[in-house]
Formats: structure tokens, sequence, C-alpha cells
């Protein structure tokens, strides 16, 4: 059954949302490339990865059920950031606006009887809890370093997977 019109534009939103979160991500990379912080800067961009990949999942759902994918434009994302509990806590954010966001996809494919939208939505529901949880996690870590650059470092090379520094 071909998409419901309602559910294939709101669908093609995620994507852009996803899209836009791929580039905060990108731009948080960036920020910590340029300060040297190796680890946080490989952690946002395996995280920039993961939300093209989302988006990537919705695109072929939305073609798989006859539907066409339109592609809007991204704001400029923010870069520059105290320090990466600012950078992260912006993160944390974002992720609870997607969870938000996927909870009311989920709640217009309910209700227009989108059962396969569901059933692909799961995924989502359960991939931003723990994304939820990763991030909390990191904060309270980033947080518990505080302005000290040591701490920040070892931080980071944990992030890295490699020895902290000696
Ligand atoms: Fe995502
Ligand atoms: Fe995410």
């Amino acid at each position: 059954m071909k998409i419901e019109s309602q559910v294939s534009e709101a669908l093609n939103a995620q994507i852009n949302n996803e899209l836009r979160a791929s580039y905060v991500y990108l731009a948080m990379a960036a920020h910590f490339d340029s300060d040297n912080l190796k680890g946080f800067a490989s952690f946002f961009r395996r995280h920039a990865g993961e939300e093209i990949d989302h988006a990537m999942r919705i695109y072929d759902f939305i073609v798989k059920r006859g539907g066409t994918v339109e592609l809007k434009g991204i704001a400029v994302p923010e870069k520059n950031f105290r320090d990466p509990a600012a950078a992260i806590r912006t993160a944390l954010a974002m992720e609870a606006d997607v969870t938000d966001q996927i909870h009311k996809l989920f709640e217009l494919a309910h209700e227009v009887k989108e059962y396969g939208t569901q059933n692909m939505l799961h995924w989502f529901l359960e991939e931003q809890i723990d994304e939820e949880d990763l991030f909390r996690d990191l904060l309270e870590q980033a947080e518990a370093a505080g302005d000290s650059r040591w701490h920040l470092m070892v931080l980071d090379n944990r992030l890295l997977g490699a020895a902290p520094p000696a």
C-alpha cells in the first residue's frame, strides 16, 4: 500500500531533522579537532555518520512505500562551545527533541493506521533511548572533569580508545 501523504510529508521532515543533527555533530567534531581533543572529535564525527544512516533508513522506507523523498535546507550549526560539557548538553537537548519528533511521528502513524510506518519507527524509539542514555553518561563524565584540562585529556583519550596520557 502506498504511503499515506501526511505521513510521507512528516517522514520527509524527519529526514531533515536527522541530517540537521548530523550537521550539528560534524560542527562539534570540527570544534574539538581545532581544540586538539581528538577523542571528542572522533566521537562526534562517528555520531554525525550515524545520523546520516538514520536519515537514509527513512529515505529507503519512503522509496519502498512508493513515496517521494524531498530534501530541504539545513541551517548553519552552532560552532563555538565553551567546553565539551557545553557541547554535550546541546547534544542531549537535541536528542530529547528528536525523541519528541519520533513520538509525534508515531502518534500520526497510529492515527492514520500506517502500521508499516509504526513498525519502522520502533527501531527509532529504541535508538532514542540509547542515544539519550549515552549522552547523559558522557555529560556526567565531562562535568566531572570540569575545567581541568588534564581530566579532559584523560576523558578524551578514553573516547579515542587510547591509553590515558602519561
Ligand atoms: Fe538520529
Ligand atoms: Fe541521535
